[in-house]
């Protein structure tokens, strides 16, 4: 299908390089006939190759930390006085300090913990405080965030990202209630498989659980490439009634308990 998002507006957080998710979402969204403007944290202007994208893309980048209100509303100025209201933000940003320095979680920094939350679940309700505070949101516009079943399920590695998923896709019901009846905007959350980006592969054992769940889901892992596709479906006009939802994208995973190839393995 073509130009599903043609005429349509919008925000892109976290691409960083070229194996980030929002990155492949940038470049569907642009071969769809969107128009939108790119952002980062500062930091990650500097590391990566978000420029290249932006050209690809023939677009800008506008830095905003986004666990800064300040940053959140200059962008949001900025992208509606170039764009007027907008039709479409994604949410793809995810970091734990506890991770990175390899905390357990039964030893965790605490004041690490507390900025992991801020930078991969609040800044989600920042991000939509701050448009729905500008009214910077068209009626039937599509608000996504990425999330991974860690929030449901335990994977030890995944730290305490677990509880900054789960308060992201709580985030994304109670503002999709808020959200959806004041404007019917719609707020939802995709739970990607693993995928190897600098996020991703951050995670401890990443490699084992990568090709565990590649092995267990019926489909296989799904790509940052097919979550890119579906993320452009939740954008379009074709999901209008959907909203509130953690929708898996995960080749089957988060369905399966035991399958045959591992009984006999
Ligand atoms: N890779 C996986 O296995 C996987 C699986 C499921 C969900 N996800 C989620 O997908 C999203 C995107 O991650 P990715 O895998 O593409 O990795 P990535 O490392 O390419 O993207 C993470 C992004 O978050 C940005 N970021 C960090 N702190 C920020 C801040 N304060 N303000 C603004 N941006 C900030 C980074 O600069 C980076 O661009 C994350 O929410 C991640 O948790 C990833």
């Amino acid at each position: 299908m073509n130009n599903l998002l043609k005429g349509k507006k919008g925000i892109i957080f976290g691409a960083l390089d070229e194996n980030s998710i929002a990155w492949k979402v940038a470049l569907k969204a642009k071969e769809q006939g969107a128009e939108f403007i790119l952002s980062n944290a500062p930091v990650a202007l500097r590391l990566g190759k978000i420029n290249e994208l932006a050209e690809a893309c023939s677009t800008e980048v506008i830095p905003a930390d986004a666990t800064s209100i300040e940053d959140l509303e200059a962008l949001f100025d900025k992208a509606m006085s170039k764009y007027g209201q907008l039709d479409f933000v994604l949410h793809s940003i995810g970091m734990s300090p506890n991770v990175r320095k390899n905390k357990a979680y039964t030893e965790l920094n605490y004041d690490w913990f507390l900025k992991t939350l801020d930078i991969s679940a609040l800044s989600f309700h920042k991000v939509l405080q701050v448009a729905y505070q500008k009214d910077a949101l068209k009626e039937w516009s599509s608000v996504v965030a990425l999330t991974y079943i860690a929030a449901q399920r335990t994977f030890p590695g995944y730290n305490d990202m677990a509880e900054a998923k789960a308060t992201l896709e709580s985030i994304a019901r109670s503002f999709g209630y808020h959200y959806g009846t004041k404007k019917k905007v719609r707020v939802n959350t995709i739970s990607q498989s693993p995928t190897m980006t600098t996020a991703g592969s951050g995670v401890k054992g990443f490699d084992v659980f990568y090709d565990y769940a590649d092995k267990l889901s019926p489909l296989g892992n799904a790509s940052s490439d097919s979550c890119a596709d579906f993320t452009i479906a939740l954008f379009s006009d074709l999901t209008r009634m959907v909203t509130m939802q953690n929708l898996f994208h995960d080749g089957g995973f988060s369905s399966i308990g035991m399958t045959e190839a591992f009984m006999t393995e």
